[in-house]
């Protein structure tokens, strides 16, 4: 190619990278999010979230999809040690093969799932000069409205807005959570917590590893909560819920609703996840991968948008303490010791966790995940 053709083309994929900022900017800027675009009756998906022709393999329709995975039953704490083993056993098997699972017998009530569900659709769908105010790209500071974290780094947007905010150690203070949502918010925040010791408590098990170990680690002492709704999408064909990405939490806990979409890859193939009425998917997340010396794997997943809508999620992310102030030196992982051995050796080097995060953070969802960073 001639020297000034090449600048031609160059420039003509400068000016489209400059003509696409701009509409990010636009749309960023109504601070109403893809929930903005359905109310104006948008009949076609704008340009920024579209999947170009490079990027195919994100449309939904690229692959066969089944459904699977297991259902889990967390044990009573008077269950009898051999139920226990079973059930731990299972876990092992699932976090071994698959990456996630779901739960029931939870002991989160049903009413308390539903309203959670409500409460995150009550928010979305406040008045739009009401919800405006909570709009901001920094997730750290208090409650907070944003669509596409990843916006101005992925090659087409998602057809998504999250609301969410930190919830543990603490939760922001009740004045500042908005009242479409403040109740129920820290209600099923305080009942998460308490369900997310106990699964850590599993995955120990399932792991070889004394009870407490993952919750003494800290992987469950950092959460940040978020509440995804996603539109009904007069194209769905077109772009993608939310793309294909590995969490970089621990492990996740996310409440569905009975729309569906969520999809797991499984042999390279993606997976329905199918919404099962009281159930909580968990999913492992890239810091488990880590201290688990890759015996279990975090999984990749995806959420593909529909005609009807809205689909609305409630993810809680298990992390370690990450944030200024929390901790006074810099939390760093490993692959956990007891889990190593000559046969086993590390495929990790500790990881400065506030590192790991700022590369998952800098980069776009559909990029390799942080762990590649870390590697041996
Ligand atoms: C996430 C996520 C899936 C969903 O928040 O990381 O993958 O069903 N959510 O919303
Ligand atoms: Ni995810």
């Amino acid at each position: 190619m001639a020297f000034s053709e090449k600048r031609e083309n160059n420039g003509a994929a400068e000016d489209s990278n400059h003509s696409r900022l701009i509409k990010l900017r636009e749309f960023d800027d109504t601070k109403l999010g893809v929930k903005g675009l359905v109310d104006a009756a948008v009949a076609k998906v704008p340009e920024i979230f579209r999947i170009s022709n490079n990027n195919k393999h994100q449309l939904p329709s690229d692959l066969d999809h089944s459904s699977s995975g297991s259902v889990l039953t967390i044990p009573t704490t008077a269950a009898a040690a051999a139920v226990r083993r079973e059930i731990v056993g299972g876990i092992r098997g699932s976090c071994e093969e698959w990456g996630f699972f779901q739960v029931v017998n939870h002991g989160i009530p049903e009413g308390i799932l539903d309203e959670m569900i409500q409460g995150v659709r009550r928010f979305h769908e406040l008045d739009p000069e009401i919800k405006k105010r909570y709009y901001t790209r920094d997730l750290i500071s208090g409650f907070f409205l944003v669509s596409n974290f990843d916006l101005y780094r992925s090659a087409a947007a998602s057809w998504r807005d999250t609301m969410g905010c930190v919830a543990a150690p603490d939760l922001p203070p009740p004045e500042q959570l908005p009242d479409a949502t403040r109740d129920i918010l820290i209600e099923y925040s305080k009942q998460v917590k308490r369900l997310s010791k106990t699964i850590l408590e599993l995955l120990s098990e399932a792991l070889g590893l004394e009870p407490n170990r993952l919750n003494q680690l800290g992987c469950g002492a950092g959460q940040l909560l978020l509440g995804h709704y996603y539109p009904a999408c007069p194209e769905p064909e077109v772009t993608i819920g939310v793309t294909d990405h590995t969490d970089a939490s621990f492990i996740t806990i996310l409440l569905q609703d009975q729309i569906g979409g969520l999809q797991v890859l499984h042999r390279n193939k993606w997976v329905d996840v199918q919404p099962r009425k009281g159930a909580l998917v968990v999913n492992l997340g890239d810091l488990l991968q880590l201290v688990s010396n890759d015996k279990f794997i975090s999984v990749s997943h995806r959420v593909v948008p529909k005609r009807i809508g809205p689909r609305i999620s409630v993810a809680c992310f298990l992390r370690p303490l990450i944030h200024k102030g929390d901790t006074d030196s810099p939390p760093v992982y490993g692959p956990i010791p007891e889990l190593l051995s000559e046969e086993n050796p590390p495929v990790y080097v500790e990881a400065d966790v506030r590192e790991f995060m700022r590369i998952h953070s800098s980069r776009g969802l559909d990029e390799p995940s942080p762990l590649q960073h870390f590697r041996v």
